[in-house]
C-alpha cells in the first residue's frame, strides 16, 4: 500500500538536492500545511518537501505519538551543527512503503533550523526526534536512509525495493 499524496522510492525527485528557502511566503506556509496533512494521513513522524515533490529545504516533523507528547516543528533550511554516539535503530521511510532496516546514525545532535515565523533556532535533539531529524535532512540532499545499509542488508531488500520502483513508474 502506497501513503497518499508521498512520493515513491524510483522517482528522481528524491535523488535531487533540494535548494534553500530564500523567503518565507505563503507558497512556502501553504507547503508546510499540505505537507502537515500528507504526514498526518500517513502516520508518518517525518517528511521532507522532496517527498511531496517540491525541492524546497523544508521539513515538518511530529513526534507526538498518542500518550507520549514529542515535538512538532517545520524546519526551513535545518543543519546538523552537532552529533554524538552511535545507535541503531529500525528505521522506515513513507517513500518506502513496508520497508525497514536498522540504521546506525549518531545518538544526539545538535541542530538548527528557521521556523515559520522567521526566527532562526537551535535544538538539541536524541531519541526519535534526533533520528527524524537526521532521515530528513538526508532527504533534502537526496540522501535515503536505504543509502545507509551494508551491502548484505541491501541484498536482502533488493527486491522489495525492485517492486517499489515498478510501483513508482505506475504512479
Ligand atoms: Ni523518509
Amino acid at each position: 500500500m502506497t501513503n497518499k499524496g508521498v512520493i515513491i522510492f524510483g522517482d528522481p525527485v528524491l535523488r535531487k538536492k533540494a535548494l534553500q528557502v530564500a523567503k518565507i511566503d505563503d507558497r512556502i506556509r501553504d507547503l508546510s500545511a499540505r505537507m502537515f496533512e500528507v504526514m498526518k494521513k500517513a502516520r508518518g513522524v517525518g517528511l521532507a518537501a522532496n517527498q511531496v515533490g517540491a525541492l524546497e529545504r523544508l521539513v515538518v516533523i511530529d513526534t507526538n505519538r498518542g500518550e507520549t507528547k514529542g515535538h512538532c516543528f517545520t524546519l526551513i533550511n535545518p543543519e546538523i551543527i552537532g552529533a554524538k554516539g552511535g545507535v541503531k535503530l529500525e528505521e522506515g521511510c513513507l517513500s518506502f512503503p513496508d520497508v525497514s532496516a536498522e540504521v546506525e546514525r549518531p545518538e544526539k545532535i545538535g541542530f538548527a533550523a528557521t521556523g515559520l515565523d522567521g526566527k532562526k533556532f537551535e535544538f538539541e535533539a536524541e531519541g526519535i526526534l534526533a533520528r527524524a531529524v537526521q532521515h530528513e535532512i538526508d532527504h533534502l540532499n537526496g540522501v535515503l536512509f536505504i543509502d545507509h545499509l551494508g551491502i548484505t542488508k541491501k541484498m536482502l531488500l533488493k527486491k522489495q525495493l525492485e517492486e517499489l520502483k515498478k510501483l513508482s513508474k505506475k504512479s
